[in-house]
Formats: structure tokens, sequence, C-alpha cells
């Protein structure tokens, strides 16, 4: 059931059950984060494979000692600069975590989200929560109440119903080698911003070709619609005649009365913006029963970096 009833969550929440709450990037699948039984059915409910480990959403700074330990000055800079909102790190776990929700690993990752409704609620609990995006594992993430109820419909007893996700896209995740930050998921923080905290620090990528985040799969977020990603839309088009064609683009439609529907993501060229509207345009044309989607390339910066991110590993055969 959809609610704004946050009492409803909160039941639940203490009774080990799972509610979707809204976070500003997406909407995700919380349990009590100390509760095996809570993390064991979040699993089963996404079918995600249990090497993949959860993001841990806390109350507050004060509160991350309670699930991570010797975190490093980096990090509390990090942390204090961007929380509550997009950015996740990846911390030494503390032993109150169960090894569940890290896959077994000895780190943990945690956020302070931003949502007024889910922040309240962490602040009338007295557990952290575990939550992954609230989509099947390898589809599109939900960025509303309507998107999580198609997906799971009764399954869950309650979707807390926070309106439409403000940032868009997942958070950024940043862990570290002693003090020096690595990247090991684009988000909705961009490197850009992340640097000036760093104060020159630069964001090492992580390259380890073990997938240590299921965001690095090559295949994720992926519609059930043929998807392409290209930046020479109109030529893409010709190679496939006759075909049922929907468009993901960033300011403006093409002429071309061949397609049977065209989806802007700002009008403006703004890419927080087109970050804010990229899931919610990709749900709709993934239901469109279109044969192809073809989505454009965004200019490679900023955020459009981690959509572009996001768009090719949708469109990944
Ligand atoms: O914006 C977000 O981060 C959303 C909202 C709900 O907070 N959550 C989200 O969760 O995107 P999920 O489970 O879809 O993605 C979490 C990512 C995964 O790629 C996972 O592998 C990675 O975080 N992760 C979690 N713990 C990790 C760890 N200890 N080391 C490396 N990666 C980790
Ligand atoms: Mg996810």
């Amino acid at each position: 059931m959809i609610t704004t009833i946050l009492e409803n969550a909160i039941e639940a929440l203490n009774n080990e059950d799972i509610v979707a709450i809204p976070t500003e990037t997406v909407y995700g699948l919380a349990g009590n984060a100390f509760s095996e039984n809570a993390i064991k059915k979040i699993y089963a409910l996404k079918n995600r494979p249990d090497n993949n480990p959860l993001i841990v959403h806390i109350k507050s700074v004060e509160y991350l000692n309670e699930v991570a330990i010797d975190i490093p000055p980096i990090a509390y800079k990090l942390a204090s600069s961007f929380w509550p909102g997009p950015l996740t790190l990846i911390l030494q776990k503390n032993k109150n975590v169960p090894d569940i929700v890290t896959s077994g690993k000895a780190t943990v990752a945690v956020r302070i989200p931003n949502h007024h409704l889910t922040n309240n609620l962490l602040n009338n609990l007295d557990f952290p929560l575990a939550a992954p995006s609230a989509n099947p594992f390898g589809s599109i993430s939900p960025t509303n109440a309507n998107h999580v109820f198609n997906y799971f419909k009764n399954e869950i007893n309650f979707i807390l119903d926070g309106g439409e996700c403000s940032a868009g896209i997942e958070s950024t995740i940043i862990g570290f080698a002693d003090n020096q930050p690595i990247l090991y998921r684009h988000g909705a923080v961009s490197i850009e911003d992340l640097e000036i905290v760093t104060n020159g620090v630069k964001i090492i990528e992580h390259t380890n070709q073990e997938i240590v985040a299921p965001g690095m799969f090559a295949k994720h977020y992926a519609p059930r619609t043929n998807t392409f990603l290209t930046n020479q839309i109109s030529e893409l088009i010709k190679i496939f005649p006759n075909k049922k064609i929907g468009l993901l683009l960033l300011k403006k439609t093409i002429e071309n009365k061949s397609i049977l529907h065209q989806e802007i993501l700002s009008e403006k060229g703004n890419l927080s913006e087109a970050a804010k509207n990229l899931y919610a345009a990709l749900h709709r044309l993934d239901n469109l029963n279109l044969e192809i989607i073809i989505a454009e390339k965004m200019p490679n910066i900023g955020i459009g970096i981690s959509i572009n991110d996001r768009l090719t590993r949708a469109t990944k055969k």
C-alpha cells in the first residue's frame, strides 16, 4: 500500500519488515540494518545476488561510529560537506553491522539521505536502515512511489510516498585507500564538486576488474525494450526502418514522423534536471510497447558523466 503515514513505516520496520522509502536519489527497499531477518527479506524481494552489499542509511554524522570504524579525516570532510545528500562512503565496518549487509566484506557503505520523510523516519528508529534501490536486480531504478508499486505490487506492505526524487540518480560512491578517495560509482554528486572539497586531492577511479558493486556490472538499469545509446540519433533511426521507435533526448525533439514517442530530459539542457527526469522517462518509454528506444549521449561533463554511465549500462547487449 502506498502511504504517507510515518507510523505505518515505523511499526513495520520495528517488526523486521521491509518498507519502500523515498530518498533524494531513488526509492530504497529499507529494513533494519542490524536484523539479519530483515536483510534476507530485502535480498529475496530484489532477487539480488548475495555478493552485492547494501548501503546503510544513518540519521547523523555522530551515529557513524555505530556502523563504521577507523574513519579517515578526509571521509569526515566529505561527510560534513555532502551529508545529508547523495554521497555514499565505503568505510571499515563496525562489528554491529551483520556480515549479510556487507556480503562478508570488511567494509560498509554508509550515507545520510536527504529526504524529509526518510530523515524523520530515521530519527524515530533506534537502528539504521539498509536499503538498496527499490527495483528488481538489474532493472530501471524507481524515482516515485508508483514505479515501486509497479515492480512489487503487494509484496511490500508499505511504500512511503515522498513524491518524485529530486536528484533522480543514485548516490556517488567513494571509498578510501588511506587518505586517498577512490570512486566506486558515478552518481548524483559530480567529481568536480567532490574535488573542490578534497582541496586538490584527485579522486581516482576504481579500476580493479573484480565487480565490487552491482552498479558496476556491465549491464544494469536496463529497460526491457531493446535500447541504444548514440550521439548520432538521425543516422541510427535509419538503421531501423518500420520499427516502433521511441527517443530519449536531452533538449529538443527531432522532426521525424516515423518516431512514435520522444522524451525530453531538460529543455534548458541542464544536466541536473536531466538526471532528475532520466529514470521516469525510461520507465514511460519502456511501457509503450516500442521495439526500439534510442537514447542520446549527454555532454560528458559533471552529472552528464553519471547519466552516460547509467545509459551505457542500460544499453549493454
Ligand atoms: O542513491 C543510492 O545510493 C540508493 C538510495 C536508496 O540510497 N541506493 C542504491 O543502492 O543505489 P544499490 O544497492 O542499488 O547500490 C548500492 C551500491 C552497490 O553498487 C553496491 O555494490 C555498493 O553500493 N556497495 C555497497 N557496499 C559496498 C562495499 N562495502 N564496497 C563496495 N561497494 C559497495
Ligand atoms: Mg540499484
